[in-house]
């Protein structure tokens, strides 16, 4: 067994293992994946400041999420498909957080469904909501998360229609796996992985198995989603979402200071910069970039969390300087679930929380809530 260090160790280990169509799905961006690229460069280029002589011997990384105490401000975002990257993947990730004791984004296109992971945990978990044509299942998802007792909805508003992802169709990825000559070669080389997913009951999307049409037959997963997501979805749907849920709301994928001001005014308890991971609009500008201007618009009506290329402590660091409340990991999550299931995202967890407590304290920083662009360099 390597030493596991850092995330990108992690990465690596989850590149040998799982299945070429399954990492491709979680690493890839959408396009020319400029922005995917951006995310990480622009992340890259912001600098620390270096701060010496503080007494930084009591130190704190706790916080609150949406009226939740967490033990760092990091949570993990939601992603689909993740019971693909490692058996019942979705209950392992939500057991990990909550024994960190950090929030669990359950996503809609997950392989494990809400009851699934409510049976595998004893905390509350947040689920994440794509609203589809048709209303009518979309308002039973949102009962279904309130039936399992989820402490926050994330309505995802970034992906009516999907950016094409070119490696997903390269590699023909369809939910649920199916066996084709390449891909049957790539997963004869991967008889670990071919073993514990492809022996689980769980392969298909465990919220929409026999709910919707189509939904557990032999499809790419681009044409699913393009015959079944409303590209209709407004604002009015959002005040709709609202009211039918009653409860923590956050908002996922505002980039742009206008939506940022229009998102708050829906009275929405928290809002996510994000660029979908660099998946959906390619061309538009790193999510750290547009951070400190939707922090701007908010001003202090609704929490800004961010989500974008997050890879270490340092960048959750960073976020968090440039004024968000929380940060959000998919791909560095995925990534572990893959490399080791449950022990792997306990991990990744536990060296974010060690490279943020440290990059901290080289800041001269005590406690991680005072982060501000005091800790970053103006040159
Ligand atoms: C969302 O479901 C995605 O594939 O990015």
């Amino acid at each position: 067994m390597p030493v596991v260090t850092c995330i990108e160790d992690l990465r690596r280990m989850a590149e040998r293992r799982v299945a070429k169509a399954i990492f491709d799905y979680v690493s890839r961006g959408s396009y020319d994946e400029l922005t995917l690229r951006a995310n990480r460069d622009e992340l890259e280029a912001l600098k620390l400041r270096q701060r010496v002589a503080i007494d930084v011997d009591q130190r704190s990384t706790r916080s609150a999420l949406a009226g939740q105490e967490v033990a760092m401000p990091v949570g993990i975002a939601p992603v689909g498909l993740t019971g693909l990257n490692w058996a019942n993947g979705e209950m392992l990730g939500a057991r990990a957080a909550e024994k960190f004791g950090i929030p669990f984004t359950l996503s809609t296109m997950s392989i494990c469904s809400i009851e699934d992971v409510a049976s595998a945990v004893t905390r509350p978990f947040w689920f994440q909501l794509y609203v589809f044509r048709d209303r009518g299942f979309a308002a039973s998802l949102i009962d279904r998360a309130k039936a399992a007792k989820c402490s926050a909805l994330m309505l995802t508003l970034d992906l009516q229609i999907q950016g094409q992802r070119h490696r997903d169709l390269k590699n023909g990825l369809t939910v649920p796996p199916r066996l084709t000559l390449a891909n049957f070669v790539d997963a004869l080389c991967k008889p670990a992985w071919t073993f514990n997913v492809l022996q689980s009951k769980r392969k298909s999307f465990g919220n929409l198995e026999g709910q919707i049409k189509g939904a557990d037959n032999l499809l790419t997963l681009s044409q699913w989603i393009a015959g079944q997501f409303d590209p209709t979805l407004s604002w009015k749907d959002v005040a709709w979402v609202k009211e039918r849920w009653g409860g923590k709301l956050i908002l996922k994928g505002i980039l742009d200071a206008e939506d940022a001001k229009i998102a708050a005014s829906t009275g929405a308890d928290a809002l996510v910069v994000s660029n979908h991971g660099g998946r959906q609009l390619d061309g538009t500008v790193s999510s750290i970039r547009a951070l400190p201007e939707v922090v701007d618009a908010v001003g202090g009506r609704a929490e800004v969390y961010f989500d974008g290329g997050v890879r270490s402590g340092q960048d959750v660091l960073k976020a968090l300087a440039l004024g968000a409340r929380g940060v959000f990991i998919g791909k560095a999550f995925a990534w572990a679930l893959g490399a080791m299931g449950e022990q792997g995202v306990s991990l990744a967890l536990e060296i974010i929380r060690k490279e943020l407590d440290v990059s901290m304290a080289l800041c001269g920083l005590r406690d991680v809530k005072d982060a501000s662009p005091a800790i970053l360099r103006r040159g």
